[in-house]
C-alpha cells in the first residue's frame, strides 16, 4: 500500500481497537469456566472484524476517490478477507457456540 502511494508507514496506537480487545479480555475473566465463554469471545472477535471492515471500507472508498486504483484493489482484497472471517465467525456462532451457551 505505502509503496503504491509513495509514503513511509507510521505506527499509531488505535484507542478504538484497544477498547474492543479490552472488552474481550473482560469477557474472558467474567465468563471463565462458563459455557457462555465461547459465545462471548465470538462476539468480541466479530466486533474486531466489524471495526476492521469499517476502516478498510472507508480507506478503499477514499483510495477510489483519489484515483489510487491499485491501492483501492489491495484494500478491497483485505476487506473481502475481513468479511469472509466475519461470515465464518457467524457460522460458528449459529451452528454450535450459542446453542451451547444457552445450555
Ligand atoms: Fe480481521
Amino acid at each position: 500500500m505505502f509503496q503504491i502511494i509513495g509514503k513511509e508507514p507510521e505506527a499509531k496506537t488505535c484507542d478504538a481497537i484497544l477498547g474492543i480487545t479490552d472488552e474481550g479480555a473482560e469477557i474472558m475473566e467474567e465468563y471463565e469456566g462458563s459455557p457462555a465463554l465461547d459465545a462471548g469471545l465470538l462476539a468480541a472477535a466479530q466486533a474486531v472484524e466489524h471495526y476492521e471492515m469499517s476502516r478498510y471500507g472507508t480507506l478503499r472508498t477514499w483510495a477510489l476517490e483519489l484515483g489510487l486504483n491499485d491501492a483501492a484493489g489491495l484494500l478491497q482484497t483485505t476487506l473481502d478477507e475481513e468479511q469472509a472471517t466475519d461470515l465464518a465467525l457467524t457460522s460458528i456462532a449459529t451452528s454450535v457456540v450459542n446453542q451451547k451457551a444457552e445450555g
